[in-house]
């Protein structure tokens, strides 16, 4: 591996608060160890097009409080494709690129692995409020979509406690369960459906609002993962079993936006910095991670076989403790 002279950076999938956090400190690292970063907009699509900018350390000095991704993102299909990604890499070679730093989820990793096998040099950070990433504790955007989550619910309790209802809120997450425990948890939600948990089981549900009704509640607070099941039908048959009025709130992309917590902004300057360390260290085509609160790095294709993320037990056990 030769010297690094110019990167190519981008931000992929879902955007999560702290992606701009995350692409300041691969500029800031880069441009201070000599290299170039040249931005590359909309993903994995804009390597294909070959859409991009320079950039300098003015271009992303005032971004660290800014939600989603200045060089905005894309969910490519193209690039699932072999002769798109021969594209991709063809636009790197010729624009002398020596490697790429990538932001994003699941889905970019994914990409990532194939895209190597192109001979291309490419290093991940996690991204996505979904911290659906298998091989690190923490995604960038989890923080600050679990207490996005946690304000919409304190105020949809409030309107639900007024009413003598029961509110339905259905959080993202894709087939994980972390927004929904930890926004159910901090909202003292009577029951949190997780992914993870889920045994299709809606009488336990529905039981335990029919007892805790008779023993004088009169609202009720259901906090469900979209990948559980769909809320409307879990409201109608909450309302159906139980008699209890209920409402269904999708909170929706909102969990996505906004200002990034002091968390996501810290992780996402440290993994930024951390990747052009990777690079200078001379390693090639790395994922970061974070491992029982530290900075680490794992090879792409090793990565995804790497289970750091399971659902804490004592969280889901207390969780279910607090739900009485
Ligand atoms: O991966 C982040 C996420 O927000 C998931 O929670 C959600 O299922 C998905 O993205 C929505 O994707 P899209 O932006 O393509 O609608």
């Amino acid at each position: 591996m030769g010297e690094i002279r110019r990167i190519a950076l981008l931000a992929s999938g879902g955007d999560a608060p702290g992606m701009n956090s995350a692409l300041r400190a691969v500029v800031f690292s880069a441009t201070k160890a000599g290299i170039e970063v040249v931005g590359v907009y909309r993903g994995y699509d804009g390597l294909i097009d070959w859409e991009t900018k320079v950039l300098t350390i003015d271009d992303v000095r005032n971004i660290n409080n800014q939600g989603g991704t200045f060089l905005f993102t894309s969910r490519s299909e193209r690039f699932l494709n072999k002769i798109y990604r021969e594209k991709a890499a063809s636009n790197l070679r010729e624009n002398d690129i020596d490697a790429v730093v990538a932001i994003g989820g699941d889905g970019t990793l994914r990409g990532a692995i194939e895209f190597c096998k192109e001979g291309i040099d490419i290093i991940c950070i996690p991204g996505t409020i979904d911290r659906d990433v298998s091989c690190t504790e923490y995604t960038l955007g989890f923080d600050t979509a679990a207490n996005t989550a946690m304000e919409a619910i304190d105020r949809i309790r409030d309107s639900s406690v007024s009413h003598g209802r029961c509110s339905v809120v259905e959080v993202m997450g894709r087939k994980r369960g972390y927004i929904a425990l930890w926004a159910g948890m901090a909202t003292s939600a009577d029951a949190i459906l997780l992914p993870e948990k889920w045994d299709g089981n809606y009488d336990s549900v529905t039981d335990a609002i029919t007892r805790r009704h008779a023993d004088g509640r009169n609202s009720y607070l259901v906090v469900v993962a979209e990948g559980v099941t769909d809320a409307q039908a879990l409201a109608d048959r909450i309302r159906d079993k139980t008699g209890f009025e209920s409402r269904v709130s999708v909170l929706g992309y909102l969990q996505r936006g906004g200002q990034p917590s002091a968390k996501d902004r810290m992780y996402a300057s440290l993994m930024g910095a951390y990747s052009i360390e990777i690079l200078l260290q001379g390693r090639q085509n790395r994922i970061v991670a974070i491992k029982n609160d530290r900075l680490i790095d794992y090879d792409i294709a090793e990565a995804i076989k790497i289970n750091n993320n399971q659902l804490d037990s004592f969280q889901y056990e207390l969780s279910l403790m607090l739900q009485e």
